[in-house]
């Protein structure tokens, strides 16, 4: 079986890792395709290196821009990567896999299925009904493209029954928890590590050690703040900053270039308060930062499921999770409000659950079965 994984941003590396792993020793063909969508060390190489990926096949380097740009520009560079022919030996694929909801995810699928490739979507079936989200979108779009949609909960499962797509659909279980799983084992009990800073982060004079030691002693949160929603209405963002500010415990504040962007531009600062801000810490370093914590406060994805994963409580920093198992037993709140922050960062200790809602650790494996079974 000859199959291309297209990638593209950060989240995406975390599954793909899982993904490579699972096919490696098994005579099956899998390349890597990575758009170029995060081109930083610290979103895209460290993963790589960390998570021992191997090197993307082909890189197209396509960067930053508007959506209609960025997609588009994938897009029209796909179409000459995807039929595989300096890939595979003038061979087409059996599979282009694409991964969860960003603009790759969305010129991949768009591109193979013009090209008559057939289309696997991993992480199909997620839904936060929100529509201002451009990640909504591009799911959406993705799974009704896909010719099987490779799902990671029982709830995707049934949201993709509700849209008429349960015959192409397959439970798998969620891949992320596979490294996430693998990662925690490895790196238990080894304290807090930061790097320093320096540009273009804006986070230049942070002494990593000495800061891990501060908040190592007083105990301390994690946050990260990413999405369009939060950043970049300049009041909105205010609000969220002074919030995370006001808390009675260090924060470390760990900077996507959008926040550092949008919050310079709007001249609020993000070293204030209780703020400690760093650079986006690599998956093993990330892993270890929360289980050192109290909680987390965000608004990406994938964070609020590796939280809950690593039974420490999540405030959420919107109106709705795809994630609502995480939900589960208070050990992740939504509070859209920021006013609303300090009394949910604050409550009680969440009560245990016994649940395994994301699968057992190795539903990359059954990813590779999955396809094999219908090429
Ligand atoms: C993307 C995904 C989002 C995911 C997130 C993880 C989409 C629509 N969104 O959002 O689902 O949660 O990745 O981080 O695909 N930038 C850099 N360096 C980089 C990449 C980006 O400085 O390596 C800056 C640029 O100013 C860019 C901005 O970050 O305009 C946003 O990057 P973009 O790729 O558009 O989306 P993300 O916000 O990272």
């Amino acid at each position: 079986m000859k199959v291309i994984s297209v990638v593209g941003a950060r989240p995406q590396f975390v599954k793909l890792a899982a993904v490579a792993e699972a096919f490696r020793g098994t005579g099956h063909e899998h390349r890597i395709v990575h758009t170029g969508q995060h081109y930083d060390a610290d979103l895209s190489d460290v993963f790589f290196a960390d998570l021992r990926i191997p090197k993307p096949d082909v890189h197209l380097g396509i960067g930053s821009g508007g959506h209609g740009a960025q997609t588009g520009a994938m897009l029209a560079a796909l179409d000459d990567v995807l039929p595989g022919g300096t890939l595979f030996g003038g061979a087409r694929p059996d599979w282009v896999l694409v991964y969860g909801d960003t603009n790759s995810t969305l010129a991949a699928a768009v591109s193979a299925v013009k090209l008559h490739l057939p289309l696997a979507h991993l992480e199909a079936g997620l839904r936060s009904h929100n529509r201002r989200m451009p990640e909504e979108h591009n799911r959406v779009l993705t799974d009704h493209a896909a010719d099987l949609l490779l799902a990671p909960t029982d709830l995707a499962v049934r949201n993709l029954a509700g849209e008429g797509l349960a015959e192409r659909t397959v439970m798998v279980g969620d891949v992320m928890t596979d490294i996430l799983l693998r990662v925690r084992d490895a790196v238990g009990g080894k304290p807090l590590e930061l790097p320093g800073g320096d540009e273009p982060h804006g986070t230049a004079g942070t002494d990593g050690a000495a800061l891990a030691d501060e908040l190592g002693a007083r105990g301390y949160l994690v946050a990260t703040v990413h999405r369009p929603d939060n950043t970049d209405d300049p009041v909105r963002l205010r609000g969220i900053v002074d919030a995370l500010a006001s808390l009675p415990l260090p924060v470390l504040l760990l900077a996507h270039p959008r926040l550092r962007d949008r919050a310079e531009a709007a001249g609020i600062p993000l070293r204030q308060g209780a703020l400690r801000v760093a650079r986006p810490l690599p998956y093993p370093q990330m892993v270890r930062a929360v289980l050192g914590s109290r909680g987390v406060v965000t608004d990406s994805g994938g964070l609020q499921k590796e939280v809950f994963l690593l039974r420490r409580p999540c405030t959420t920093l919107r109106t709705e999770t795809e994630w609502p198992e995480t939900l589960d037993g208070g050990w992740n709140r939504l509070c859209a409000d920021p006013a609303d922050l300090a009394e949910t960062v604050l409550r009680d200790a969440p009560t245990p659950v016994s649940g395994h809602p994301y699968g057992d650790g190795h539903a990359a494996e059954k990813v590779v079965a999955a396809l094999a079974e219908r090429t």
